[in-house]
């Protein structure tokens, strides 16, 4: 049974993946903890525990965030986006399918993490948001290209300790021309 909300502790409401989840939690409690513990969503890994591996990386309200340096309870009225959630049913994400048809892994730990990084790396290069190695950011410059190196900054707070860096940049690569080439297509249909 759960306990009862104190001081130290409060009754939330997450919401994970399209599901409602009322627990109590500590103050103290992680949002990484709540979703591995508390949730059983051990799909987002814990690496360094500390920010800065990436390991535990999720979404939120489609942003990323360590979850090892979130509170649970700032999660709370927020949609939370793991690993788990990424697919559609047997569909898998266009960025899962990538890193499998290119290898975009080798043990598999960072590879949650580096999933649903690149995920919102995607939707915010899209949205025109520069990165530190986009040459020039002015108002009216036409937006970057998603080349390796826009990638490799864009993910360097992933780390891949079996240094699967190379396909993983591919895999990205390959999911970001798959995101554009549908979203042209909607575009199309809906002129
Ligand atoms: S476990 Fe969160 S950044 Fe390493
Ligand atoms: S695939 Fe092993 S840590 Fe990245």
């Amino acid at each position: 049974m759960a306990p009862e909300p104190s001081s130290t502790s409060s009754a939330i409401t997450l919401h994970v993946n399209g599901e409602q989840h009322r627990l109590t939690v500590d103050h103290r409690t992680t949002l990484l903890d709540a979703l591995r513990e508390r949730l059983d969503l051990t799909g987002t890994k814990k690496g360094c525990d500390q920010g800065q591996c990436g390991a535990c990386t999720v979404l939120v309200d489609q942003r990323r965030v360590v979850s090892c340096l979130s509170l649970a309870v700032a999660a709370e009225g927020r949609e939370v986006t793991t690993i788990e959630g990424m697919a559609d049913g047997d569909d898998l994400h266009p960025v899962q399918q990538a890193f499998l048809d290119l290898d975009g892994y080798q043990c598999g730990y960072c590879t949650p993490g580096q999933i649903c990084s690149a995920v919102a790396l995607i939707e915010e290069h899209a949205a025109g948001w520069p990165s530190a190695v986009t040459p020039d950011v002015g108002p009216d410059t036409a937006p970057a290209p998603l080349t390796p190196d826009e990638i490799r900054e864009r993910l360097s707070g992933n780390l891949c300790r079996c240094g699967a860096y190379v396909p993983i940049v591919q895999a990205v690569a390959r999911a970001a021309e798959t995101h554009a080439q549908s979203r042209t297509r909607a575009e199309e249909a809906a002129a």
